[in-house]
């Protein structure tokens, strides 16, 4: 077997797509997405898929269809009523680029989804990747759609040395799948380069054994299958720690605060969260002993963040509730949670709002999870 994609020869590239397709029609998941070849489903699910895992998905997929049943709807959609059916899916600037993108479809191409790569390529929040996975899905393209999975599977299949992590390697994987795509079913071709790289050929443990292309994969004939996709370390998160205040009223309203109106978290609702050092936050780590909560004292809180914690009309009950942890793509939140009772007129900018019309607030996922660190608080106050 010949090592190169520039080797392989037309019989090769011929037996090699009728057995990767086979495979592909016996194994294909069953995904809501691929019932047809509506781009707007493709295009809605390829956004949701690009930083979520197909299980987490489908439910939203679903939910995101019924709202918004066309590229009308969800042009003229409320931006409250669009962040609610993506919240928890995170990344909302997907959400807030889909309706950029579906505004532009309503002018520019008059309510239809464009039917060339490069009309696609011009539509907000699509890439290379997304792209392709449309004009192969919906129009039978003979585009590559190149995401991790699919580096992982071509880097084996060809012992490609490519620093995945670096943009340069790019060229090389789109040359090496425009020469062994299939021209008849692109689409299918593409889908079942992402099942075979979920489902077999995995970072860790590649189950070659089960492989349909086995007989072709370069790295599987050397046994270097782990050698590759070669990829250098990407940066870690950059850690950030918070205080976040639960302040309740004499009307059993929690305050709660609007995020800019761009940036991280963009417009969604959160407890009141001021920052403070590392070495404060463990301190307060430290101090955290939910039997001697007498420890605290509102002045060391009070230095940490003057703005909210030494504000008069709170009386922190020297509590703490508990503490989250959320890693964004390139930050990861340190939160510790105090519980306050709120006594006059508050200057901070917010709403009063009932737990039970919390419902109606975007909440991001870390609110999500101090949320539920309150409610388990409460249930143990009750027990
Ligand atoms: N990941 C990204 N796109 C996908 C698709 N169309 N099917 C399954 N997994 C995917």
């Amino acid at each position: 077997m010949s090592k190169r994609w520039e080797d392989w020869t037309a019989q090769e590239t011929t037996d090699f797509q009728q057995a990767f397709l086979t495979w592909y029609q016996q194994e294909k998941r069953n995904l809501p997405w691929r019932y047809n070849q509506d781009p707007y489903r493709i295009w809605i699910s390829e956004i949701m898929l690009q930083q979520t895992r197909v299980d987490t998905v489908i439910d939203y997929f679903y939910r995101f269809m019924e709202t918004f049943p066309t590229i009308q709807d969800l042009a003229n959609a409320p931006e409250d009523k669009l962040l609610k059916v993506w919240e928890g899916l995170g990344y909302y600037s997907r959400a807030r680029n889909l309706q950029t993108a579906a505004k532009q479809i309503m002018e520019e191409f008059e309510g239809e989804f464009p039917t060339t790569v490069e009309d696609i390529r011009s539509l907000k929040g699509i890439g290379p990747y997304t792209a392709g996975a449309i004009s192969s899905i919906a129009f039978d393209l003979p585009e590559p759609a190149i995401d991790g999975n699919v580096m992982r599977v071509v880097s084996r299949l060809f012992c490609i040395e490519a620093d995945i992590a670096k943009a340069s390697s790019r060229k090389v994987f789109d040359e090496a799948m425009r020469k062994i795509i299939s021209y008849d079913q692109p689409g299918e071709f593409n889908q079942a380069m992402m099942d075979l790289g979920s489902s077999i050929c995995t970072p860790t443990k590649p189950q070659c054994e089960l492989c349909p292309i086995q007989n072709f994969c370069q790295a599987y004939q050397e046994k270097r299958q782990t050698d590759f996709p070669v990829k250098s370390k990407k940066q870690k998160p950059k850690d950030v720690y918070y205080i976040a205040g639960i302040i309740e009223n004499n009307q059993q309203e929690i305050f709660l605060q609007q995020r800019p109106g761009s940036g991280l978290l963009a417009s969604m609702w959160l407890f009141p969260l001021e920052e403070i050092s590392a070495t404060r936050f463990e301190e307060l780590q430290e101090r955290y002993d939910p039997n001697r909560w007498d420890l605290f004292s509102d002045a060391l809180i009070a230095e940490d963040s003057p703005e909210l914690f030494s504000t008069e009309a709170v009386v922190w009950q020297k509590k703490i509730l508990g503490e989250v942890t959320h890693v964004f793509s390139h930050l990861r939140w340190h939160i510790i949670i105090f519980y306050g009772r709120n006594t006059a007129p508050l200057t901070l900018e917010g709403q009063w709002v009932r737990p039970n019309r919390f419902s109606n607030y975007v909440f991001p996922k870390p609110q999500q999870k101090m949320l539920e660190v309150f409610e388990n608080n409460l249930a143990d106050d009750k027990d």
